[in-house]
């Protein structure tokens, strides 16, 4: 049956406009929907529902979590993070990147997906452009269109030999009047393309120059399989300026 004819996941007229926007809402409801339904193929995101009965997160993480709840530790904590928790991102930037970014300059998010949200309501205006190299991640696309803001898609090269390149001067053309942001996800989502430190730069100065936002997803930096690793990060090509938001 075709997704958008699901009973279930009709269009709810009490949903505000912003959300009946996404076909992406009726594909998230679908597998709860169908949950029990022999013979239903699974669409949804993250881990099978069989998988998710065992929690993955390392021991450490559980029993850290554990000792707070006995200890009585629930009450509202910091919300730009604690302290302990900033001081630790400062000195992991410093370990992987060598570049000095002060506790203080650290708001820790619930996700990467709240990151992306938060960055996106700060910069965004009713109809302001987010240039997005494409195939991108839908939920990144989602968060521009729910912040009001239109999504541009600059497509990356696919080659022969499989490599994925983006070309810079096709993304900078894409910039208008209305152009805002630029959001690179890189190492991508879906499409494995890591943007090199050159591109880093060249961008970052072409952005500092037009007044335009990098808002940059990282988060599979270290997932990097070719010896390369970590992936380039705006972190080495952006860290000397104190206009700069981590
Ligand atoms: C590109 C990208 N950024 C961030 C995230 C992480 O989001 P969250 O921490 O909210 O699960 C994901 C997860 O799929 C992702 O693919």
């Amino acid at each position: 049956m075709p997704p958008g004819t699901y009973p279930h996941a009709r269009r709810d007229p009490r949903c505000p406009a912003t959300v009946q926007l996404f076909p992406g809402t009726r594909d998230a409801r679908q597998p709860d929907c169908d949950r029990g339904r022999p013979g239903a193929a699974r669409r949804q995101r993250g881990p099978p529902l069989d998988r998710r009965r065992r929690s993955t997160h390392a021991h450490p993480i559980r029993e850290a979590a554990i000792a707070a709840l006995e200890a009585g530790d629930t009450r509202y904590g910091y919300s730009q993070g604690t302290p302990g928790l900033r001081q630790a991102l400062s000195d992991y930037h410093r370990r992987h990147w060598d570049v000095d970014v002060a506790p203080e300059r650290f708001c820790v998010s619930i996700g990467g997906m709240n990151a992306v949200v938060m960055a996106m309501q700060a910069i965004l205006d009713e109809g302001d452009e987010v240039i997005m190299p494409s195939p991108a991640w839908p939920n990144a696309k989602q968060v521009v269109a729910i912040c009001g803001g239109v999504n541009v898609a600059v497509a990356f090269e696919f080659h022969a030999d499989g490599a994925i390149t983006l070309d810079l001067d096709t993304l900078f053309a894409a910039v208008t009047e209305r152009t805002r942001a630029i959001f690179i996800n890189s190492p991508s989502n879906p499409t494995g393309w890591r943007m090199p430190l050159a591109d880093m730069q060249r961008l970052r100065d072409f952005c500092r120059e037009r007044g335009l936002w990098i808002v940059a997803d990282e988060v599979y930096n270290h997932f990097v399989y070719d010896g390369q690793g970590p992936a380039p990060s705006f972190f080495c090509s952006c860290a000397t300026t104190p206009t700069v938001c981590w």
